[in-house]
């Protein structure tokens, strides 16, 4: 039994009632509206007790978004631009609703469909609270690139000026956050949610979600989503989101940019990981591409229907092999450089010897790993200056990796700065001593 449900659309809903209050901590800015005993109701506080606290949503109510505007417009503060419309059945713990704000992101819009928790979750990050902190955002305006028609491929993005490692490509908001989890409502209902969501962006942005390109052949709507989405995460949930500017570029597994989320700003970053020469096309890795190429080409071709061209997959039989080799010799030093035992037998020539794969595979967006390593060994053999100038290097291809908030960047700052005071820090000086101490072997 399905129940199409809709926010409290009109007023005999009952919206929010106490306990619904106590569960969703998020909500500030309808606890805030009312004193502690009453509830919102109808735009206006009413005490709690003489409320009934059973109906939250009133179901199939089908209205249009000027309708909804127009419902949303009438209650004061309220942080959406439309009243949300929401879906619910058995399949699902809490309704799906669409919300949807046009004046986020200075005008750009976002629309979000998800549950009412996660939803009033992203309403506390920055980029809502603190609109100035999206000053670096969604500057698409003389962009570093122009927009060129490849042959066979399709259109990509070239710079059109020399970037250097750490040049910033994108900062961009998402027109749009889909929970995954949204597929358990009935097809033409969680359809609706999405269609409803493209017609509330404001017109600038619809125009660009509908220039995206569709790679299936199913619905229009579902097939641009899921051709160009992103995988982000707010607040450990999973999401997909969608980036137009963003979308335009083509993959390479020896990619020679990287991209990162940045939860607090909304905001998803592009950043060159090496010089890239005018002319040279801007690309970033869809999958790990660190796996070997029969893993990338099964990837590719199932989750975006295309064959890998990229010169690590197209190469002559035996470089190819040659570069599955490497990969593979990569796997096998970080399982020694990761073992901590005692009678391991790591040194810092196998970080070295790693660095020198990851260099030759040209995998710039992943040296991060391959320089933490190389850190974490000089530092447990006592290795100051070493560890430091891995650590430096792994701080900055991390930031353009993984962001600044990530925990691996923030432990190499930390390693950069006093490198005596981290967990690896002599770790293997006192083994080697302890054991045989005079350098031959057992
Ligand atoms: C909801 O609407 C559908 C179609 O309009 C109708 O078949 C169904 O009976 C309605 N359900 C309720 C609970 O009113
Ligand atoms: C690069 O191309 C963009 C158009 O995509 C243009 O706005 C920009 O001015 C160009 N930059 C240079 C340095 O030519």
């Amino acid at each position: 039994m399905k129940g199409a449900v809709s926010f409290g659309l009109f007023s005999t809903a009952v919206a929010l009632n106490h306990n619904k209050l106590d569960h969703v901590p998020q909500h500030a800015l309808l606890q805030d509206a009312c004193p502690l005993d009453s509830i919102l109701r109808d735009g206006q506080c009413h005490i709690a007790s003489t409320t009934p606290s059973e109906i939250t949503f009133k179901s199939n109510i089908t209205t249009s978004l000027d309708e909804a505007r127009l419902t949303a417009s009438k209650q004061a503060n309220f942080p959406w631009t439309f009243w949300p419309k929401c879906f619910s059945n058995n399949e699902t713990p809490e309704p799906y609703c669409l919300f949807s704000d046009q004046s986020f992101a200075n005008g750009r819009g976002i629309f979000i469909v998800t549950t009412e928790p996660l939803a009033y979750g992203m309403l506390q990050k920055q980029a809502f609270k603190n609109p100035k902190s999206l000053y670096r955002s969604n500057q698409h305006a003389n962009p570093p690139f122009e927009q060129y028609e490849f042959p066979i491929k399709g259109r990509g993005l070239v710079a059109n000026k020399t970037l250097f490692r750490g040049d910033q490509i994108f900062a961009s908001t998402p027109l749009l956050i889909a929970d995954p989890e949204a597929y358990n409502l009935v097809e033409p209902e969680r359809l609706e949610l999405m269609y409803l969501g493209v017609e509330s962006l404001p017109e600038t942005s619809r125009k660009l979600f509908w220039e995206l390109l569709d790679h299936f052949k199913g619905d229009p709507v579902d097939d641009r989503i899921n051709t160009n989405n992103f995988e982000i995460v707010v607040d450990d949930v999973s999401q997909a989101a969608l980036f137009p500017e963003i979308a335009m570029l083509n993959h390479d597994c020896r990619p020679n940019a990287a991209y990162f989320w940045d939860e607090e700003t909304l905001t998803h970053y592009v950043h060159a990981m090496r010089t890239i020469q005018p002319g040279e096309e801007i690309t970033i890795s869809y999958i790990d591409s660190e796996r070997n190429s029969a893993h990338r080409l099964r990837r590719l071709e199932r989750n975006w229907g295309f064959k890998c061209s990229c010169s690590a997959c197209t190469a002559h039989p035996a470089l190819v092999a040659e570069s599955d080799a490497r990969l593979h010799h990569i796997t096998e030093i970080v399982e020694m450089l990761n073992d901590w035992t005692p009678s391991s037998s790591a040194t810092p020539e196998m970080a070295e010897a790693m660095i020198s794969m990851y260099d030759q595979e040209r995998l710039w967006a992943y040296h991060a790993t391959a320089y933490k390593h190389a850190a974490e060994v000089y530092s447990s053999f006592g290795k100051k200056y070493e560890a430091i100038k891995y650590a430096r290097l792994a701080a900055e291809f991390g930031i353009l990796d993984k962001g600044f908030n990530d925990r691996d960047v923030k432990e190499m700052m930390k390693m950069a700065s006093e490198p005596e005071m981290t967990w690896s820090w002599n770790k293997r000086v006192g083994l080697k001593k302890g054991g045989c101490g005079c350098g031959k072997a057992h």
